[in-house]
């Protein structure tokens, strides 16, 4: 083989390794950005350190679980991360029809999907959100949700 062959080779091997790894981090999926974001209720604040937390969903899934049905397709539930005052992240998990079809059974989440937004509302393409599945996984009795106890007794003011 000639050099330039070789080089040629490595180049496209490096490439497609490049490739190959982009592929595996870049997460987009289903999970929408809720673009009615104001809209949603605050039921939960988490403080931890520097961070507060502020979880939001919508009403309509916050009277679903208060009165034990499942919440409905099309629900956003939000973790807005503020870190100094300033948004820092946001964590989204949205729920739709058949979702749940498009990951192995292992890693499923019921139909629920995750993402991780920048401030700018941008999709974190860094992220595996494999992660955050594993983790949620634990919650499968309770729509993957850590903080569906907070929802069962809110009451208008925003559970500590
Ligand atoms: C190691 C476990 C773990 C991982 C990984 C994780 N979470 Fe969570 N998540 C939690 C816990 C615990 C809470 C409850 C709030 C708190 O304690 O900060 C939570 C809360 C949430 C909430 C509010 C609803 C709820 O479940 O209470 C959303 C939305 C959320 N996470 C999305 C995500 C997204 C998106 C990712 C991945 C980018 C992710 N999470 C990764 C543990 C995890």
């Amino acid at each position: 083989m000639s050099r330039g062959i070789i080089a040629a080779a490595a180049a496209f091997i490096m490439a497609t390794t490049i490739f190959v790894g982009w592929q595996v981090h870049a997460e987009a999926n289903k999970t929408t950005f809720p673009e009615n974001i104001d809209e949603l209720v605050h039921y939960a604040t988490v403080r931890r350190g520097e961070v507060t937390e502020h979880l939001l969903t919508s009403q309509a899934a916050i009277d679903a679980i208060k009165s034990g049905q499942s919440v409905p397709l099309g629900t956003h539930v939000v973790l807005v991360d503020y870190r100094g005052g300033e948004v820092f992240r946001y964590f989204v998990m949205e729920k739709g029809e058949n979702w749940g079809a498009d990951f192995p059974e292992s890693r499923r989440t019921g139909d629920w999907q995750f993402q991780w937004f920048k401030p700018d509302r941008t999709i974190n393409l860094a992220e595996n959100t494999a992660r955050c599945q594993s983790c949620h996984s634990s919650r499968a009795d309770e729509e993957f949700m850590f903080s569906h106890g907070s929802v069962q007794s809110f009451n208008g003011t925003a559970i500590e």
